[in-house]
C-alpha cells in the first residue's frame, strides 16, 4: 500500500517588539536572532515585526540572513494628507515582507474597525507584503460564549475585501486579548479549539485559502510554545514579550521546528 505523505506546513514564529526598542538594544538582539537561527532546520520560518523608525537598521542587520522582517501596522491609505501616518509602499521600500494589521492594541487604542484592518490588509497586499491579520476575544467576550462570533466576524470582514488569490496570501493570528502581555496564555485545547474554528473560515474562502498559517499569540513563553506548537492548526506564534529576549525567542523558536516534526 502508498503511503500517502501527510499534510505538513511549516512552522512561522514572528515576534512583534510593540513599542520597544533603541538603536543599540536592537542591534544586539537583531545579530543574535540572525546568528541563532542559522541552527534551525528549514521548515521554521521566522520573523520580527519592528516599530517603523528602526525598519532601516534591521534591514541593514538582517539582509542575507533568513529572518524576514516587518513593520506592525500600515495606513488604510495609499498615500497622502494623512498626517503621521505611514503607508504600505514605504515599508515595503525597506524590503520588508510582513505587516501585522488589526493588533488589538490598535483595535482598542487606536479604534480601528474591522473593515480598516481590512483595507489595511488589502493595501499590504498591493504592495507584496504579507498581512498578518490578528484576531481575539476580550474576556468577557469568552466568558459569555462569543468568542467564535468575535473572531469570526473579525477574520469575515478582511475576508470578504480580499480575492481568493490574495486571501490564500494572508497569516492569520489568533490572539486572545486576555492572554496577551498577561502571562496567562490560552491553553493549548483552547486556541486549538479557536484556530479549527478559524480553519473552517478559512477553507469556506476557497480550497487554496485553507493553509494560510495560523499563529497563536498571547504570553506564548519558551515553557508552553512546544505543546502549544503541537496542535493539529497551530502553524507557529505571535510573540510579544518573549520576542525581546533573545534567549527566549530563539527557544521558541526551537520548540516550532519540534512542533513541525511531530505534525508531519
Ligand atoms: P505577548 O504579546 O506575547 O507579550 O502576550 C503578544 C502580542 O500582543 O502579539
Amino acid at each position: 500500500m502508498t503511503k500517502q505523505p501527510t499534510k505538513q506546513r511549516s512552522k512561522l514564529v514572528v515576534g512583534n517588539w510593540k513599542m520597544h526598542g533603541r538603536l543599540a538594544a536592537n542591534a544586539a538582539l537583531l545579530e543574535a536572532v540572525a546568528r541563532g537561527v542559522q541552527a534551525l532546520p528549514a521548515d521554521v520560518r521566522v520573523g520580527v515585526c519592528v516599530p517603523f523608525p528602526y525598519l532601516a537598521q534591521t534591514q541593514a542587520l538582517l539582509g542575507g540572513s533568513r529572518v524576514v522582517w516587518g513593520a506592525q501596522d500600515v495606513s488604510a491609505h495609499e498615500q497622502g494628507a494623512y498626517t503621521g501616518e505611514v503607508a504600505a509602499g514605504m515599508v515595503a521600500d525597506f524590503e520588508a515582507g510582513f505587516a501585522i494589521v488589526g493588533h488589538s492594541e490598535r483595535r482598542a487604542y487606536h479604534g480601528e474597525s474591522s473593515e480598516v484592518v481590512a483595507q489595511k490588509a488589502q493595501r499590504a497586499l498591493a504592495v507584496r507584503l504579507t498581512p498578518i491579520v490578528c484576531v481575539g476575544e476580550t474576556l468577557e467576550e469568552r466568558e459569555s460564549g462569543a468568542t467564535e462570533r468575535v473572531v469570526g466576524a473579525q477574520l469575515d470582514a478582511v475576508l470578504a475585501a480580499l480575492s481568493v488569490e490574495e486571501a490564500a496570501c494572508i497569516v492569520v493570528a489568533y490572539e486572545p486579548v486576555w492572554a496577551i502581555g498577561t502571562g496567562k496564555s490560552a491553553t493549548s485545547e483552547q486556541a486549538q479549539q479557536v484556530h479549527a474554528f478559524l480553519r473552517a473560515r478559512l477553507a469556506a474562502k476557497g480550497a487554496q485559502v485553507a493553509d494560510v498559517p495560523l499563529l497563536y499569540g498571547g504570553s506564548v513563553k519558551p515553557e508552553n510554545a512546544a505543546e502549544l506548537f503541537r496542535q493539529a492548526d497551530i502553524d507557529g506564534g505571535l510573540i510579544g514579550g518573549a520576542s525581546l529576549k533573545e534567549g527566549d525567542f530563539l527557544a521558541i523558536c526551537a520548540a516550532a521546528a519540534a512542533g513541525a516534526r511531530v505534525a508531519g
